[in-house]
């Protein structure tokens, strides 16, 4: 009986211990999922990419179903731009990036290809913690399809 009782209690010290060692596992991230719904917030909460690079129907609501599939820009600068770009690329499962090079230009502003990105898609300056997310998040975009 002692025996069992002592079973049960190293067992929920071990557990215990378990728990404490998840928790403190560092990166915010190490459940994929998390990382995957942060992302899902920054891109569809906090960046608007949608904004530019998902279509839109006749009244202006966005075309369900080709959501980051690329867009002709609804705007125009009122002064001369001479490298503006009047249209969004697709981006839904980002195809024509890796990971590596995805998070990069993230971080950076820097393309693959070296050729600058045009306004006005932003030069954003993500921490890599949050360029990570949003790239997990959109390669999954490409599963709607
Ligand atoms: C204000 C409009 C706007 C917003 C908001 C915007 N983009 Fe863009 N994005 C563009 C335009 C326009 C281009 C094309 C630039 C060019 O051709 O040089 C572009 C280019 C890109 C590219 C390069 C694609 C390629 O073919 O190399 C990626 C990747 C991208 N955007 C992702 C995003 C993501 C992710 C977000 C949100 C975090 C976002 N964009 C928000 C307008 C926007």
């Amino acid at each position: 009986m002692a025996s069992i009782i002592m079973n049960h209690h190293s067992f929920s010290t071990i557990a215990a211990y378990l728990g404490l060692a998840a928790s403190l596992a560092g990166p915010l991230h190490a459940d994929p999922s998390a990382k995957i719904e942060h992302g899902r917030y920054l891109v569809e909460q906090v960046a608007m990419c949608a904004d530019c690079h998902s279509p839109r129907g006749e009244k202006g609501a966005f075309i369900v179903g080709k959501e980051y599939t690329g867009a002709p820009l609804g705007f125009a600068p009122t002064v001369p731009m001479p490298a503006w770009a009047d249209t969004a690329p697709f981006i839904a499962g980002l195809p024509n990036y890796t990971t590596e090079q995805a998070v990069k230009f993230f971080v950076t502003g820097e393309r693959p290809t070296g050729v600058p990105v045009r306004p006005p898609m932003p030069e954003y300056r993500m921490c890599k913690e949050d360029t990570e997310a949003v790239v997990a998040y959109l390669q999954t975009v490409k599963l709607k399809f």
